[in-house]
């Protein structure tokens, strides 16, 4: 009846019809605007066609639908809100003539059906789903929330608490839990599938299932009284607020305009919700947050094409069971790969080995490991006072104490103990890799891993790249940190590399912003309103002062032209007063232990009296949009710099490593996705007028350029 390219209608007797996804150019089923637009050619088909009386939605793929083409959202966010709107309920059009259609429809749903792949089965006037798939709409990880009607049939169809649940949480749901929402209407094994659908399909056609009961529900307001429903949906307000991180006001907007939306007809609720979505899709959270799933391909396309090269690893040797050593040891043996765990005190090896077994202890205690299981990765981890078994390591990775003529003259001995094919790896936070490697006989097998704390939970590794490093050394530390379940980076070896580097300028800021008057607190108030997750008062306390002044010192000293050393150093002065942060129980705040042993801030009077010293002029008030400027900006200019140098290859490499390893916010989708998002104009006329604060704020001549013509990082 009708082959498309990703639709193919075939018509049975008995006036059956099957819809069939399957996209003859691609390994899966998107709604993207070919697929829309056979979704509409097949239903004035199935309108205008005499003789049908039900149809089967199924998909020739593994999954059913796995959500809208995010690659196309970019031409949609060009346009303005009210185009955004008109545009969602023209084909909006579509999916209400599906569920209009005069006969009865179930989808079988085989696999992942997920956001606009939902929304499209909820067109249907049934769903028969397989234990093996996955139904969710996860939009709002995105900034948005369904925009195809999905809002509105959810409420109709589970009612408006199971709706609001699943579009502001964006958890995909797995089939029990789908049936008990009553998302879908049947549940079977795969095999059963297509028997089971067009065996409902038969009782909605015989007259058994009321599909037209159903088909007025969803057609009119929601079926529940005014006071049932503003009690939900003033829970599900509270949830989106509690859920929501800063300046996501996704799931917020979707509850307030599906309770205005569940009050009226399908036709106004649906313009609600086209109207909702186009002011939605046009906050800085959606454009930065799909920026984000974009550059998590990016990222992992560019991780494959290094891990053709890679050497196999399977046996790792790990020097130094200190914090970092202990922590990369772990992770690799529960991933499995089998490690030689060296150090030289026996109780910092004891040390490392209880950390471990502590995390294991956890994981069996939160029931993602059996006991056994547990054993075998404590088992994994051999510990070693001397070199016995690094002879057979394919790789090592270093995490001794960060001293270059430590490093060099125990990885030189190293090179001596290891197979001459043997990659190593330093954890160096500070070094450059090509120091290390000055003194080895075999720099091409050096590369620097460089991981942040806790290893376990902190997802960014910095593969760096030393000028000698071999194409082969960097690809098995890339294959090493994605067996590890890490997403890494590769940058070039510059002092900070590429985190570190970029957070170096932000600091100085922040103790320019003090010397000049501001009180630290309200920096942290103001950078923690803006995103952050914490301030930079409060980051240095837990960081810990000594090492962040040693680090930002190394740092600046490799940037003399740009990072000057802040003559009145507030964190300098407060490791001159012992005030290490944290660690010695106060900083810029003072920290006692709250519930469950977990420290607690507080205001701490002396840090203030201390600090006043060094405000020559006393203290003053910055507006916050100043306070954000002169933090953020030389972030932003260091970040072009990086780019510009090549200490990544692409923005999206950049922004992923700011956010995975700093916390950077994420609706601000990282510095260079900011810096798009004010437009280069903007950004530049700011740096010009903070000029006085020094070559931080210099924007680069290729700043100016992409100002003047209209350029952007992320090109859209
Ligand atoms: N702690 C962090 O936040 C962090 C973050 C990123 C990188 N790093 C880097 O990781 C490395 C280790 O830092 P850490 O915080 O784990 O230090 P740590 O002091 O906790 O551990 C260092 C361990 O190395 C051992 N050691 C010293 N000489 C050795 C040798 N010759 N052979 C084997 N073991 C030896 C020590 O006994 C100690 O157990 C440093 O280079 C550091 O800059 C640290």
């Amino acid at each position: 009846m009708f082959d498309g390219q990703n639709i193919q209608l075939t018509r049975f007797d008995g006036g059956i019809v099957e819809l069939c996804f399957n996209a003859k150019q691609d390994a899966i089923n998107k709604l993207d605007t070919q697929t829309v637009t056979e979704f509409r050619q097949v239903t004035e088909i199935l309108s205008a066609v005499s003789g049908i009386k039900g149809v089967l939605i199924t998909s020739a793929k593994d999954v059913f639908i796995v959500g809208a083409d995010i690659k196309g959202f970019d031409r949609i966010f060009k346009q303005t809100a009210e185009e955004i709107a008109a545009d969602v309920l023209k084909k909006n059009d579509i999916f209400v003539a599906f569920d209009d259609l005069p006969f009865p429809s179930v989808v079988a749903i085989n696999g992942f059906a997920l956001g606009g792949g939902l929304e499209l089965a909820l067109s249907a006037s049934y769903r028969v789903m397989s234990t093996a798939a996955q139904v969710g709409l996860p939009e709002v990880k995105l900034g948005l929330f369904p925009g195809f009607g999905g809002t509105v049939r959810m409420c109709r169809i589970a009612g408006p608490a199971v709706a609001t649940d699943w579009v502001v949480s964006g958890k995909p749901a797995k089939g029990p839990a789908a049936l008990a929402a009553g998302v879908v209407d049947e549940l079977c094994e795969p095999t059963e599938l297509r028997a089971r659908a067009l065996a409902v399909l038969e009782e909605a056609m015989s007259g058994q299932r009321d599909w037209r009961a159903v088909q007025r529900r969803k057609q009119a307001p929601v079926a529940l009284q005014d006071d049932e429903l503003k009690g939900i949906f003033d829970a599900a307000h509270l949830k989106a607020q509690g859920l929501a991180a800063a300046h996501q006001p996704a799931a917020s907007i979707a509850v307030e305009m599906m309770a205005q939306a569940s009050r009226v007809d399908r036709s106004q609720a649906l313009a609600l919700e086209a109207q909702a979505f186009g002011r939605v899709a046009k906050t800085q959270a959606a454009s930065s947050l799909v920026q984000l799933f974009l550059n998590d391909q990016i990222v992992k396309k560019r991780g494959r094409q290094f891990t053709g090269q890679a050497r196999p690893v399977k046996q790792l040797g790990v020097l130094g069971a200190g914090i970092m050593g202990g922590g990369i040891a772990y992770v690799n043996a529960l991933r499995g790969t089998p490690v030689v765990l060296k150090d030289i005190s026996p109780a910092q090896l004891d040390l490392g080995l209880t950390e471990a077994s502590k995390l294991l202890a956890k994981q069996v205690k939160a029931g993602r490991l059996t006991q056994s299981a547990a054993d075998q990765v404590q088992a994994a981890i051999q510990p070693r006072l001397n070199d016995e078994g690094l002879g057979q390591v394919d790789m090592v990775i270093e995490a001794i104490i960060e001293r270059l003529e430590i490093k060099q003259q125990v990885l030189k001995t190293l090179e001596g103990v290891v197979r001459p094919d043997t990659v190593i790896a330093s954890n160096t936070s500070s070094l450059r890799i090509d120091d290390i490697a000055s003194a080895l006989q075999r720099p091409e097998n050096l590369v620097g891993m460089h991981f942040f704390n806790p290893v376990p939970a902190m997802p960014l590794v910095e593969i760096v790249k030393g000028s000698r490093s071999s194409n082969e050394a960097v690809a098995t530390a890339v294959a090493q940190a994605v067996a590890m379940g890490k997403t890494p980076i590769v940058v070039q070896d510059c002092p900070g590399f590429l985190v570190n580097r970029l957070i170096t300028p932000y600091v100085a800021g922040f103790l320019q912003l003090i010397a000049d008057g501001a009180d630290f607190e309200e920096v942290d108030k103001v950078m923690e309103a803006f995103g952050w997750p914490m301030g930079p008062a409060y980051l240095q306390d837990v960081v810990g002062m000594d090492t962040s002044v040693h680090v930002a010192e190394v740092i600046a000293a490799g940037y003399p032209e740009r990072m000057k050393p802040v003559a009145a150093n507030a964190v300098r002065l407060l490791v001159d007063h012992k005030r290490y942060g944290q660690k010695s129980g106060s900083g810029f705040y003072q920290y006692v232990a709250g519930e469950g042993g977990r420290l607690q801030k507080q205001h701490a009077p002396e840090a203030h009296a201390l600090l006043a010293a060094i405000q020559p002029s006393g203290g003053r008030r910055f507006e916050a949009s100043e306070v954000e400027d002169r933090m953020m900006l030389p972030l932003i200019v260091e970040a072009a710099h990086a780019l510009e140098e090549g200490v990544v290859e692409t923005p999206a490499e950049l922004d992923t490593a700011m956010l995975l390893g700093l916390g950077f916010p994420a609706y601000l989708g990282g510095p260079l996705k900011y810096a798009d998002w004010l437009g280069l104009t903007e950004v530049v006329a700011r740096c010009d007028r903070y000029a006085h604060l020094g070559p931080a704020y210099q924007a680069t001549p290729r700043m100016r350029e992409m100002a003047r013509d209209g350029a952007r990082y992320h090109g859209r």
